[in-house]
């Protein structure tokens, strides 16, 4: 059956050779596959033109909106290879609801879901050998997205838009992988306010965290703790993970929606918590609450969550005139424990009792 994303060309692909050098060692996002899948919408005639073409620059007249007003939304999620050599997707259906959300909020064009799922799915067929092989932890990265594309500079929602999706070979997001990173908390810079675009994976976000960054850096940690923009020391997120907290009596603790990413990740752990026993508990948790928890112990684990990072372990916080480390300062081991499980499910080493995985 045709899901309306053909490939339209023949391509040139990357040979056999270099495509194996690039699979055996392929960081994060360095190296991208043979096609891209595209589909645009005007105003006038809404979304047509949907194609699996090669990968290719766009042609963007200087003027495009997204160039000036930042009008962009993305994705990320990710195909595994399993041992038998079938190709998954894990919870798609989640990601496109959220890139609908997040178009809203935007005010970008709605995709479609069965168009998002047809992008996605028929990109990961046309690119099938450069899914990574089963075994180990690494997966095709794939990137969904959508910005205003029309040439006009005057501000209002764009009249032409262009969604696309690349995917390349991806490997641990974080170089230091599994044994743990540390979190700079920030009170120099905000990543979102209440009304804000908090929620929404806009690429503004993204472009609005970097001097955080940089700053978390120069202090010597990997990232950055973002706190609640109304200076009540209330735990967000890590830009580009959720945070998790676990407890000596069994709890897992996480911030409440509302100004932070709702993660696919996250989501999955919260509702896969009480398997793992552990008591899911969605809430305000200030930066007060987890000093003085991982001074007495009664924080226990902290960890990030994401589609890229997967579950991260947390092993200390730094920020001005303070530093403490989670437990002993190495990775805990209910964070590894949901961390396999998670990895398990997507590479289809135990069962799918939710039915999120979808077979390309
Ligand atoms: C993801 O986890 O897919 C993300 O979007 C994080 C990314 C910005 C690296």
């Amino acid at each position: 059956m045709s899901t309306g994303f053909s490939l339209t060309r023949t391509t040139r692909p990357v040979p056999e050779a270099e495509r194996a050098a690039i699979l055996a060692e392929p960081g994060f996002g360095r190296y991208f596959t043979d096609h891209m899948a595209s589909a645009v919408w005007t105003a006038a005639d809404g979304w047509q033109d949907r194609r699996i073409r090669p990968l290719e620059p766009f042609t963007l007249h200087p003027s495009a909106a997204v160039l000036h007003y930042a009008q962009e939304i993305f994705e990320g999620l990710k195909a595994y290879r399993h041992a038998d050599g079938s190709v998954w997707l894990f919870r798609p259906e989640a990601n496109a609801r959220r890139f609908a959300r997040s178009a809203r909020r935007l005010a970008l064009p709605e995709l479609p879901e069965e168009d998002f799922l047809a992008g996605v799915m028929e990109l990961v067929r046309a690119d099938e050998p450069w899914v990574p092989a089963a075994g180990g932890e690494e997966s095709l990265y794939l990137r969904p997205f959508m910005f205003a594309s029309e040439a006009f500079l005057g501000v209002r929602p764009a009249a032409e838009v262009t969604y696309a999706v690349i995917a390349g070979p991806a490997g641990p997001y974080f170089p230091s992988g599994v044994t743990g990173v540390t979190l700079w908390v920030t009170t120099r810079y905000t990543r979102a306010a209440r009304g804000g675009t908090g929620a929404a994976k806009c690429g503004g976000n993204y472009a609005g965290s970097l001097a955080a960054q940089i700053e978390a850096a120069e202090q010597g940690c990997d990232q950055v703790m973002y706190l609640d923009s109304e200076g009540e020391g209330k735990l967000e997120e890590s830009g580009t993970m959720n945070l998790c907290l676990v407890t000596s009596d069994g709890r897992l603790l996480t911030p409440e929606l509302g100004t932070i990413l709702e993660g696919v990740t996250r989501d999955t752990i919260l509702a896969l918590a009480p398997g793992l026993g552990l008591t899911p508990e969605e809430r305000t948790v200030t930066l007060e609450e987890l000093r003085s928890g991982a001074a007495d112990g009664t924080i226990t684990e902290v960890f990030a969550a994401g589609t890229a990072a997967v579950v991260t372990p947390i092993t200390g916080f730094k920020g001005e005139g303070y530093e403490f480390t989670i437990g002993d300062g190495s990775p805990g081991e209910q964070t590894m424990a949901i961390r396999r499980t998670v990895l398990d499910l997507q590479y289809g080493r135990a069962e799918d009792k939710h039915g999120w995985l979808r077979r390309v």
